[in-house]
């Protein structure tokens, strides 16, 4: 495994190595403007296996194909509808993944034996360059362990990845910190299938309409059936037990927390709670959204690595991206949520 730090720039000799890799069935973690991700030629039945395989991801559950352009996204799919053409001309490139009719050249091992497949043009300058230089479309996952929280920069998953992957290209602390929304147009309407920076109302202004999967704040029951293959599986969670705190009222908030510290537990509160908070063990997450978004993931690493008996979190409003960061903290805690 090698590490190229491309945090100040990219290096045209390392991303030569790193095309090369990826003609060669490599396995490159790279960042994108959401989260990193571990990235290997999508057109390639046997390198996508090996991304499976590196994450321990059950084989129902599909990757995400990442386009630095229109035309690379226009050989990957078919059928876009007018509605779709319009998610696609106002979102991409950016955080946002939609699900798309897929067209042959994509192979099934991507799609987990789907007809449709996930695409995503990202924003970052390092993740567009890669696709381009290397000239296909590029899948990828986030980068962690399945069922871990995801990478957000690279010291938080070098550990448990620095076996199974070729490269580590470090580009810093990705800028949102939360995966992309993924959005499939069911019936005419936009339906968020996972939450992220592109927001529900940004989607309503564009298409006059949008759909919440109830799934998204909602534990998928065992004789259900999913839009998407990821909601039934388990995600973001640390070894440690974890428990949602969503009260608003302050005193009650604080009271209920308070009542928990006689045992080995570490709290990951609002700023604006650190003080009337009776612990040592208290891990501030910030005060706003995007703050929050941003070091979520990495804040959840920190409180695992201190072997408490249990991990609190406060919720946040479901508002704006607050939603994103609610679908995946309710995962984090198995939906054990004390409201
Ligand atoms: O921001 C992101 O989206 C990051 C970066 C690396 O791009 N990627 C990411 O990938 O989060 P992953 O594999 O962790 O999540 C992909 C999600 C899963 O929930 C999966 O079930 C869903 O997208 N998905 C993929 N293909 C799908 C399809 N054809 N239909 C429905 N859902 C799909
Ligand atoms: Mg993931």
């Amino acid at each position: 495994m090698k590490l190229y730090d491309w945090k100040n720039g990219i290096d045209k000799n390392e991303l030569n190595d790193i095309v090369n890799s990826l003609n060669n069935e490599g396995l490159i973690v790279f960042p994108t403007e959401t989260v990193y991700g571990i990235g290997t030629d999508a057109l390639n039945e046997h390198a996508v296996k090996k991304i499976y395989e590196a994450k321990g991801r059950p084989s129902d559950n599909p990757l995400i194909v990442h386009v630095s352009d229109m035309n690379m996204l226009l050989k990957c799919v078919k059928n876009i509808s007018d509605i779709e053409q319009k998610l696609i001309d106002n979102f991409m490139p950016g955080p946002f993944t939609l699900i798309l009719e897929k067209s042959e050249i994509i192979p099934y091992a991507v799609t987990a034996n789907l007809n449709t497949v996930a695409i995503r043009m990202p924003s970052n300058e390092i993740a567009n360059k890669i696709i381009k230089s290397f000239g296909k479309p590029i899948a990828a996952p986030s980068a962690n362990i399945s069922g871990k929280p995801s990478g957000t920069r690279i010291d938080d998953i070098k550990e448990e990845l620095q076996n199974k992957v070729d490269f580590f290209i470090d580009g810093g602390n990705t800028d949102i910190g939360l995966e992309s929304t993924v959005v499939k147009v069911i019936k005419n309407i936009p339906t968020i299938l996972r939450p992220g920076a592109i927001t529900p109302e940004d989607i309503e202004r564009i298409a006059g309409c949008v759909n919440i999967d109830k799934h998204v704040m909602n534990e998928v029951l065992s004789n259900e059936i999913v839009e998407s293959p990821g909601m039934k599986h388990k995600h973001y969670s640390p070894k440690t037990k974890c428990i949602l705190i969503d009260i608003k009222d302050d005193s009650r908030r604080i009271q209920t927390i308070n009542k928990y510290l006689d045992e080995d537990v570490c709290v990951i509160g609002k700023s604006k709670d650190k003080t009337k908070i009776k612990t040592d063990k208290f891990i501030d997450m910030g005060d706003n959204l995007a703050e929050i978004s941003k070091n979520i993931f990495t804040l959840l690493r920190k409180a695992d690595s201190l072997n408490c008996n249990l991990i609190i979190i406060e919720s946040v409003e479901p508002e704006g991206i607050g939603l994103a960061i609610m679908n995946r903290l309710i995962r984090t805690c198995g939906y054990n949520v004390i409201r």
